[in-house]
């Protein structure tokens, strides 16, 4: 009872992109407000940023941030946000029922990515629900052109003299989504999207462009609509979106582990059908895929917290993250890693308090779920070229998805030739072995190996026990003859340095 793979150097996937560790932060409930923003916190800076999750955010080392929503955006005017803040319209919106004071904007969301660090980039979306083609316009102009024109030279009255260099632009959020302010047909949207991306590009013809795909693998409209969009879209966008949300329901842990099967045939289902409308326009050309919603979320919980309607910054989607989340996390990664070469964005959803690895009080700590450290590793270790893992592994039996295997693995191997194995064991209860043949890779050490795992699979970290959950050390693994051996704890998320 041994899962086994082989890793050969010449047997890739492709290059991870490292925008594959993106992230997003919608106007939602507190993943803004009292999130990354919060001026009279103790950390805040001069602009109000919470310094104490900037820190975090470094740590989890996320790229791309996706922004202003998700369903927040369909309703989204961007002129609001702008410009001085006492002067910035409070709003309703529509998405959340809550109400939007714009007190974070456009030049506040720039800031904050400028105080990650260099490897933060915008990855902004447009209103396809209540606006259109001109207001994109008017939003790329402000945001992107250098000067000499009223909106470019009215973000430098509001401040910031150098463009913001905009590159990813998502055209719209879920617009399959019957729940979306101006939800359209598969046909509207993809004239509309169409439309939009080649006014875009006769501003900026090198931007890249995402169409929404499917909210879901299980909308009925699934793969019709990605046909549809990319029929019209195929020659001006670069992305198509997926999201996939996940939970344990009636109690089916078995299935809740097994979600990646899910992932990963979802995105072959989309690969398959982006190079089913490619084969037949006759192109060359190959769609990638923009992950751009991922995560556990518990959609069928009640909300704890009392929440009225058109609440500023109310606390909702503010899920705890158990163990057992964390291992699914990770299986979920590791689903997109194994597909990083058509995979070319992907964004954790989200990143602050709202479904979310980092959470905050108002006025209190910040502090790390336990879904941050499969997310914080995988980012760190897992760039570079993703070797071709195909497991031998035992197996067991779920009600969603029939036979799944016990192990579920990927691995990554840096410029400087060292690799990084990313397993989950799937078993509940019991350890599994693992083997990996390493035959013509020039390794002889093992760095470190660490699992996140835990007697009691529920446990979940707080504001008052902050550390309860952490990856710890696990001994035992070791390379002889070309061969790695190592046992990984039941339900658990491992990382395996090799060197
Ligand atoms: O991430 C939460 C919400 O999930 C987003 O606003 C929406 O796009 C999706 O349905």
């Amino acid at each position: 009872r041994t899962a086994r793979f082989a890793l050969d150097p010449d047997f890739t996937v492709g290059t991870v992109d490292p925008r594959l560790f993106g992230s997003f932060v919608e106007h939602l409930g507190r993943c803004v407000y009292t999130g990354i923003f919060e001026p009279g916190h103790p950390s805040a800076d001069e602009a109000g940023l919470r310094t104490d999750v900037l820190e975090l955010v470094r740590e989890l080392g996320v790229t791309a941030v996706r922004y202003p929503g998700g369903n927040f955006v369909s309703g989204y005017n961007w002129e609001d946000s702008v410009g001085p803040v006492e002067e910035r319209p409070r709003r309703l919106d529509l998405a959340w029922r809550s109400t939007e004071t714009n007190r974070f904007g456009l030049g506040e969301y720039i800031a904050f990515l400028k105080k990650i660090g260099p490897q933060a980039e915008p990855m902004m979306a447009v209103n396809l629900g209540t606006r259109g083609v001109a207001e994109a316009l008017a939003l790329q102009e402000y945001a992107n052109h250098p000067s000499g024109t009223a909106r470019s030279d009215l973000r430098i009255a509001h401040g910031d003299k150098d463009p913001y260099g905009i590159r990813l632009w998502c055209l719209g959020n879920e617009m399959d989504g019957p729940w979306q302010t101006g939800h359209k047909t598969a046909e509207e949207y993809g004239r509309l999207a169409a439309e939009t991306a080649r006014a875009m590009r006769q501003i900026e013809p090198d931007l890249e462009l995402v169409a929404c795909g499917s909210s879901g693998q299980g909308m009925e409209t699934f793969a019709a609509w990605e046909a549809t969009v990319l029929e019209h879209t195929y020659d001006l966008v670069d992305h198509i979106s997926l999201h996939a949300y996940y939970e344990e329901t009636d109690g089916d842990r078995d299935s809740f582990l097994a979600s990646a099967v899910d992932t990963e045939s979802f995105i072959e289902n989309v690969v398959a059908t982006c190079d089913h409308v490619g084969a037949r326009l006759k192109s060359a050309k190959k769609i990638n895929l923009s992950f751009d919603e991922w995560n556990v979320w518990y959609q069928s919980r009640p909300n704890p917290h009392p929440v009225e309607d058109w609440q500023e910054a109310p606390r909702i989607l503010e899920d705890v993250y158990s163990v057992t989340d964390a291992v699914v996390f990770g299986s979920l990664l590791i689903a997109l890693l194994r597909h990083a070469d058509r995979v070319t964005v992907a964004c954790l959803a989200q990143l602050v308090n709202v479904i979310a690895p980092i959470m905050t009080e108002p006025g209190g700590p910040a502090w790390r779920q336990t879904t941050f450290f499969p997310f914080a590793q995988a980012s760190e270790h897992g760039r570079g070229e993703v070797l071709d893992v195909r497991v031998d592994s035992p197996t067991y039996e779920t009600k969603k998805y029939g036979e799944v295997d016990l192990l579920h693995a990927t691995a990554v191997r840096a410029e400087d030739g060292s690799v990084t194995v990313f397993a989950v064991n799937r078993d509940r209860t019991a350890p599994l072995p693992l083997e990996v043949a390493l035959s013509r890779l020039d390794l002889t050490t093992v760095v470190e190996h660490t699992a996140l795992s835990d007697a009691d699979p529920d446990a979940v970290n707080t504001a008052d026990d902050q550390e309860r959950v952490t990856p710890h050390p696990v001994d035992g693994a070791a390379l002889r003859d070309g061969t790695l051996t190592a046992v990984l704890e039941p339900l658990s998320w491992n990382v395996i340095r090799l060197r």
